[in-house]
């Protein structure tokens, strides 16, 4: 993958020196977490030449070097879909940047529709492995400096996943692990395509997060992952789907996933 990070590493060096530990790509809801940082450094993605810019109004993206639980931490906000119609290779421009700028952690965190039947809305889930279903890949063209062919044995570290689950069990917050199953969207799924994720071995679908793993895997970056559970999939949910709906079960676990990550991220 060639990607030109020189000129927004240029705009971010003249900010900050700051190396964070780890970088934070958060799913919507979890906005209030960037709001407990201290010391921190914001910066307008706007600012960051070649940075994709949200097209959500009145979420303009932003960089925000800080410190929380001890640690020196990035996040980014205003994370862009494939579904807004960027290109794949712009989606992970931020991966690119992190890595660059010697991150070598990324937490990332979905809503996803429940596929696995027991899993029900307010599961907190740990991502164990991804399918890509969007057929999609930032990694074709180029290899640049990275491999050809990377290795996707264990896209979301094993031990990492141990670590945290045992933080969430200390928390008292249960969670569970599953295979995450990657669509472009936006459309919802439709029952018989649910079905058929489910054959193929998902537990939770969604329209995000692989794309960034599949770049953080090609730079080395060791990855968690984790999916909250919105609502049930299509043709298992009693109901209509409704983005109003998975925001709102997103709100209503908001509190135990900002535990969670201040947990994890105190002990990285
Ligand atoms: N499907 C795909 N993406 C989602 C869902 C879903 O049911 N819920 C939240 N994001």
């Amino acid at each position: 993958m060639i990607v030109n990070t020189v000129e927004a590493i240029e705009v971010i060096r003249k900010r900050t020196d700051l190396v964070p530990e780890i970088a934070l790509v958060l799913g919507s809801g979890l906005g209030n977490l960037a709001d407990a940082l201290t010391d921190v450094v914001t910066i307008a993605s706007s600012d960051l030449p070649g940075y994709p810019q949200s097209t959500v109004e009145g979420h303009s993206g932003s960089l925000l070097f800080g410190r929380l639980e001890g640690r020196d931490v990035l996040f980014l906000k205003g994370r862009v879909h494939f579904y807004e119609g960027y290109d794949i290779q712009e989606v992970v421009f931020p991966i690119s940047l992190i890595a660059r700028l010697g991150i070598r952690n990324l937490l990332v965190t979905n809503a996803a529709g429940g596929s696995n039947p027991s899993f029900l809305p307010g599961t907190i889930m740990f991502i164990e492995d991804h399918i890509n279903f969007g057929f999609a890949n930032p990694l074709i063209g180029h290899p640049g400096d990275g491999p050809r062919f990377p290795d996707m044995s264990a896209p979301y570290d094993r031990d990492w996943i141990a670590d945290a689950r045992d933080i969430a069990t200390g928390l008292q917050i249960r969670t569970a692990v599953g295979t995450y199953f990657w669509t472009p969207g936006p459309s919802y799924e439709t029952p018989a395509e649910v079905r058929a994720y489910r054959t193929l071995g998902a537990d939770a679908i969604g329209m995000s997060t692989v794309p960034e793993v599949t770049a953080a895997r090609y730079y080395g970056l060791r990855v968690l992952g984790i999916s909250t559970i919105t609502n049930k999939a299509a043709g298992i949910s009693p109901t209509a789907l409704s983005h109003a709906e998975v925001l709102e079960v997103g709100q209503t676990v908001r509190h135990d996933l900002e535990k969670l990550i201040r947990g994890i991220v105190k002990h990285l």
